[in-house]
């Protein structure tokens, strides 16, 4: 066991764990941010989807010593009081169906916002190729981004 301090969406964390425990485990079972979800632990599906720094990663893949001092964003600090214009899109479409999915898929288009304002058709499919959703919620996810970047261009 080791002591790690972590900066988790905007406050530091001291965690004792094993070096190799994976995020998605520290996020959950030891700080209790269970808006992060385990689909299957083998970087296949993306419910397990935060921010390193700015990029979206998957957590359930990321080693908790691997992050050193680098900023993680989980869906919880994704924003205050869910105002994040993907956030706004999303209830806006009616995004979600079952809901598992959907903190990875919004921390995955977030990302993909940030770093590409006015993504294409393409763009979208790329960036949201790993984000399984087994309610096939597609149509509308690519509908909120193109919402969210449409919203973020007229802010
Ligand atoms: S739980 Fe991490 S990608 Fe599926
Ligand atoms: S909304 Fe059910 S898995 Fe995506």
């Amino acid at each position: 066991m080791s002591k790690f301090s972590l900066k988790i969406n905007g406050n530091t964390q001291v965690v004792d764990v094993d070096d190799n425990t994976p995020m998605l485990w520290v996020l959950r079972d030891h700080l209790k941010l269970v808006g992060t979800k385990y689909g299957c632990g083998i970087a296949q599906c993306g419910a397990c989807t935060v921010h390193l720094g700015d990029n979206a990663v998957r957590s359930c893949q990321i080693p908790v010593s691997s992050v050193g001092d680098q900023e993680i964003t989980t869906i919880e600090g994704l924003s205050e009081n869910g105002e994040h214009p993907v956030q706004q899109a999303w209830l806006e479409v009616d995004v979600p169906q079952c809901g598992y999915c959907q903190a990875g898929q919004i921390m995955s288009a977030s990302a993909l916002l940030k770093r590409n304002p006015s993504p294409s058709d393409a763009e979208i499919e790329a960036a949201m190729n790993g984000n399984i959703c087994r309610c096939g919620t597609y149509t509308r996810i690519k509908k909120a981004i193109k919402t969210a970047a449409t919203a973020t261009e007229n802010a």
